[in-house]
């Protein structure tokens, strides 16, 4: 059995005004097909495993968005945390679940939040890794080829003479978010790609490195998954959750463990990471601006401006991005996408 798990916890900041806590990135609809993130995510898996072999892990908040965006996931496949403890607790508590039912089951995780262009070549790419993970007791990602030296992405070091079949890497060492030097570094070398932060693996493959690597966390999953199905789990989850150690799986076990194997995707990805992904991801007006909503734009260049009902209305303006929502208004320069957390720091201050 092959299972999918999504992982759709996260806050994703830099979308502010848009996002918010209580609406994050992956419930945002970026493109102009009105979709949201964490739709394209499952839509995307429609040739590869049914919708009750697929689970969303989440925050208790996020529940009823889960809901109303995937209206046809079963209850019991939403895995809901009582606190966001990152990516490795969310991965280890699921693959406990999944291997309650199968422990020989094979098991995807994907981000919830990321776009992909070319459909049929990412499903492709999944069922080589499941093929590897099929195996042996392997830890499979997914990597892109970097084309700027991004210091947000894990890096992963391949032995490039090693192709086995099928376009598939031994990875040297896996290195999250390392800094610009080193990032410049690796790029040019061209002996890394960047973690797209898919992953293929058994489950009992990935809770065996937990056992090694994490260990507490693997406990306190255990704990928990004895408690599936019975009137203590609710109350068991919320005490695990409360002390379990906050850490991602980037730097908790892929930094570590061994037998990692790489498969190079060249599926269109975009982790659409902030306003500036817009350009990339829809098209363009004659004057190179990204509109959306009721907007008069004159003289008006290179622009990416998201409006609402209201009328947004722009003169001689270059290289600005304007997000208007109910209670709040981005006005920013293009220059300064990334500084969009700035802000929300800034409010957490003030609060
Ligand atoms: N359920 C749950 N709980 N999901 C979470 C949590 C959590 O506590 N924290 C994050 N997520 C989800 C996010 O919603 C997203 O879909 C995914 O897990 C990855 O988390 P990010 O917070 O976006 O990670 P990142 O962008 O810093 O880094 C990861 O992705 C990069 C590529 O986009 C790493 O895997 C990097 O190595 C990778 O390059
Ligand atoms: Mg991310």
């Amino acid at each position: 059995m092959t299972s999918v798990v999504i992982m759709a916890g996260g806050k994703g900041e830099r979308f502010w005004p848009k996002s918010r806590v209580n609406m994050p990135k992956q419930f945002l609809s970026l493109t102009s097909d009105g979709k949201s993130m964490i739709q394209h995510t499952v839509e995307r898996l429609k040739e590869l495993v049914k919708i009750e072999n697929i689970y969303i892990v989440t925050n208790e908040l996020y529940i009823d968005l889960v809901k109303k965006h995937i209206s046809n996931i079963p209850n019991e496949n939403i895995i809901v945390e009582p606190i966001a403890k990152n990516t490795a607790p969310c991965i280890a508590l699921a693959a406990e679940y999944i291997a309650k039912k199968d422990k020989n089951a094979k098991m995807i995780v994907l981000p919830s939040d990321h776009l992909i262009k070319f459909n049929e070549i990412f499903i492709d790419t999944l069922k080589t890794a499941l093929d590897v993970v099929e195996e042996g007791e392997n830890l499979v990602t997914i990597g892109i080829t970097p084309n700027y030296p991004e210091t947000g992405y894990g890096y992963i070091n391949f032995k490039k003479a090693q192709n086995l079949e099928h376009n598939v890497y031994e990875v040297l060492k896996f290195e999250e978010k390392p800094d610009l030097e080193k990032a410049k570094e690796y790029l040019a070398s061209g002996q890394y790609l960047w973690n797209s932060g898919m992953f293929v693996w058994k489950v009992s493959t990935i809770l065996e490195n937990f056992k090694k690597f994490l260990p507490e966390i693997y406990k306190s999953v255990k704990r928990i998954g004895e408690t599936i199905g019975t009137p203590n789990y609710d109350k068991v989850l919320k005490q695990e959750f409360l002390s379990i150690l906050s850490e991602s799986i980037d730097y908790g076990i892929m930094e570590k463990a061994e037998n990692i194997y790489v498969i190079p995707g060249n599926f269109g990805w975009d982790d659409v990471g902030s306003w500036l992904s817009l350009e990339r991801i829809n098209k363009t007006n004659q004057d190179g601006n990204v509109i959306n909503g009721n907007v008069i734009s004159i003289k008006t260049k290179n622009s990416i401006i998201q409006g609402t009902e209201k009328l947004i209305a722009t003169i001689g303006l270059e290289d600005i991005i304007i997000v208007d929502t109910k209670d709040a208004i981005l006005i920013c320069n293009k220059d300064n996408t990334q500084e969009v957390k700035a802000v929300i720091n800034n409010l957490k201050i003030c609060n």
